[in-house]
């Protein structure tokens, strides 16, 4: 039985051998026996992702209902105006599709080669790997930097020293292998954050790898501190509600006495509210919600900050130091809601690119998956206005103070792919009962005029053709 294993082994092994050895042969002549790999080795091809037309969900805005009539033409002419110039400043060289061409003798870096701007480096594990020959040549090519051997001894074995292409020949491979393990990139443009390919020919044999150029960031740390009264911050905002923003201030304090509250205050009438550890911080009349998220936000000094909307209030669940715990087993991270009385909303949002009409977006209610090692917890886009978030990353994205009194979940459609948002239920506050407020709700109405010009906001600003919300 064992005999009659070998044995098969051995033909398995050997004819497998035979057929890479065939094609080897054959790709040394340029004529591998297979013609897919023939095409794959003699052409690279020039993938970019396909812009496809997005279908509307059914039910969903069309936004393109919203923009004024007359000067549609020329709206949707200034909005690919600027789309073009903001793919430009997101376009990059590494993001261009490479194939490694099957059978290459040539040794070089898949990914990982980082270079400073206007600096310079050896370019790591350079090599050809062949049998031996009579004499070698291999060309290396840039386009934005340059290449050099280091510390050359011979010079008439390259040429292009400190140039864009760069010849090097040899009598021998360990002198081939010896010169390109010396070869430098170094960048010649400034800027802080983008790549190069290089060109690396032997013969008929071609690869192409990157160099990323990237200057390197300083770190922003925080101090953690001992208690979560350095860890986290309270922030609210709030108009007309004081009755409401003293009920939630006084919920706070029954569970945490020294925690520091900062309050955005846009109301018509500002009045000081008391008590200790308190910022307020008062803005023009109605500015709105985003407005004011945006500088209570901005006001915080804490690595984390807990947003919760003036009505409501804590409870034995509101456990903020769970939040935190779970935040801190996950640096990946940036954003932790929970519930707010029985509810635990969230949603998903499905986004497609779109061709020139514009993208197309949906919001879902529910989750992705759990999240590995932490009990009830799931990842998701967007949540409701309980949640604890990382201070910097939340910073980066901001709020759109053009959003005054429409709006909820714009905020996760900004942070998409920015934010890594994740809701666990059990942590949890509650709802303040509604109080009789004639003047607040009167301005809490939003006319339709506000809804429609949040929908022209998405058309243009976020490029989409429509939504369902
Ligand atoms: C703070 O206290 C003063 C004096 O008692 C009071 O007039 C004021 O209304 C209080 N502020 C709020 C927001 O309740």
């Amino acid at each position: 039985m064992s005999v009659l294993l070998s044995l098969t082994k051995f033909l398995l092994i050997s004819s497998t051998v035979t057929i890479l050895s065939i094609c080897y042969f054959y790709m040394e002549t340029g004529k591998c026996a297979s013609p897919l790999l023939h095409r794959t080795y003699n052409s690279m091809p020039n993938v970019t992702r396909q812009q496809k037309s997005c279908s509307c969900p059914r039910s969903g805005f069309d936004l393109r209902q919203f923009v004024n009539k007359d000067k549609f033409n020329d709206i949707v002419k200034r909005r690919a105006e600027v789309y073009e110039k903001d793919k430009l400043r997101k376009k990059t060289i590494l993001n261009e599709l490479l194939l490694a061409p099957p059978n290459s003798p040539l040794q070089y870096p898949i990914q990982g080669f980082i270079v400073s701007p206007l600096k310079k480096g050896i370019i790591p594990g350079l090599s050809v790997h062949i049998v031996q020959q009579q004499n070698y040549q291999v060309t290396l090519s840039v386009s934005s930097g340059v290449l050099a051997v280091e510390s050359l001894q011979e010079k008439g074995k390259v040429k292009g020293q400190g140039e864009k292409v760069l010849s090097i020949s040899a009598s021998s491979l360990q002198s081939l292998n010896d010169l390109l393990g010396q070869v430098s990139y170094r960048s010649t443009v400034y800027s802080i954050k983008s790549g190069d390919l290089v060109h690396f020919t032997f013969g008929q044999h071609k690869a192409i790898f990157p160099v990323v150029i990237r200057e390197p960031t300083i770190p922003v740390l925080y101090d953690l501190g001992k208690d979560v009264n350095s860890h986290v911050t309270v922030t609210t905002k709030t108009f007309l509600r004081y009755p409401e923003v003293n009920y939630l201030i006084r919920s706070i304090r029954t569970f945490y006495k020294d925690i520091k509250i900062i309050i955005a205050d846009d109301s018509i009438e500002p009045q000081k509210v008391n008590g200790t550890n308190i910022e307020q911080y008062f803005m023009p009349p109605a500015q709105g919600w985003f407005a004011g998220r945006n500088l209570a936000v901005s006001q915080v000094t804490t690595k984390y900050f807990l947003w919760v909307d003036d009505d409501f209030y804590f409870t034995e669940d509101t456990k903020i130091e769970k939040f935190v715990e779970i935040m801190e087993s996950m640096p990946e991270l940036d954003v932790v809601a929970g519930s707010v009385g029985k509810l635990a909303n969230s949603f998903t949002l499905i986004y497609e690119e779109g061709d020139e009409e514009g993208g197309c977006l949906t919001r879902v209610k529910g989750n992705y998956q759990p999240i590995p090692g932490i009990p009830n917890c799931f990842f998701t886009s967007g949540v409701i206005n309980f949640f604890l978030a990382r201070t910097d990353a939340v910073r980066k994205v901001g709020f759109d103070p053009l959003l005054k009194r429409v709006g909820h979940s714009e905020f996760f459609m900004d942070g998409l792919g920015e934010l890594l948002v994740a809701i666990c239920p059990e942590v949890g506050l509650n709802h303040q009962r509604r109080r009789a407020n004639a003047a607040y709700h009167h301005f809490r109405r939003p006319p339709k005029s506000d809804t429609d010009n949040k929908l022209y906001l998405h058309f243009f600003k976020n490029r989409l053709k429509c939504m369902k919300w």
